[in-house]
């Protein structure tokens, strides 16, 4: 049984998906900066991290204090199978993975990090203009839908 959903957000996204999520499995959610959280090494949970440069954050920390159920990876990129793909072997990711759109969210971006963003939204080929319009203005894609096929994963499993 999934005793918890552990999140790592920088600006937020991985933050609603993670009560989202919670509200929706009725699992409680933690932020993994939490001290003293109620998980035992030996409890599945469900890690919900934001990926910076290609990297589920903090994904190894988690790998080695609890037993990952599956994953949900929060990134500003389109969903699509080859990103996914990628980001599992770039991860060297054996649990179930899943990809959840986030989104920009320039107020909470500070300096170097920022820049990033904004030199990696220059580099979007400008026919995927959805996209372009979220690295420019930032904005958010964060919704209930995206985390169908999570939900079905987990309802499955714990049938
Ligand atoms: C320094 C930096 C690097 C990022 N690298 C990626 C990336 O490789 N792939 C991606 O899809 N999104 C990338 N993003 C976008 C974040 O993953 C996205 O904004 C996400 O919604 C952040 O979640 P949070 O609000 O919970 O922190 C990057 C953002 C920053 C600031």
């Amino acid at each position: 049984m999934i005793k918890a959903i552990i999140y790592h957000s920088n600006t937020g996204h991985t933050f609603e998906y993670a009560k989202l999520l919670s509200e929706i499995l009725k699992i409680p959610y933690y932020s993994l900066e939490e001290t003293n959280l109620p998980i035992k090494k030996e409890d599945e949970i469900i890690y919900l991290s934001w990926i910076c440069a290609g990297k589920i954050t903090k994904l190894k920390q988690v790998q080695k204090n609890y037993q990952i159920k599956c994953i949900g990876a929060v990134g500003a990129y389109n969903k699509s199978e080859k990103y996914l793909e990628e980001l599992k072997s770039g991860n060297q990711i054996q649990s179930p993975c899943f990809y959840l759109q986030g989104g920009i969210n320039y107020q909470k971006l500070k300096g170097i990090s920022k820049l990033i963003v904004k030199m990696v939204g220059k580099t979007i080929p400008k026919e995927e203009k959805e996209l372009v319009n979220l690295f420019q203005n930032g904005g958010s894609f964060v919704k209930k839908e995206n985390l169908k096929e999570l939900i079905n994963y987990v309802k499955e499993e714990e049938k």
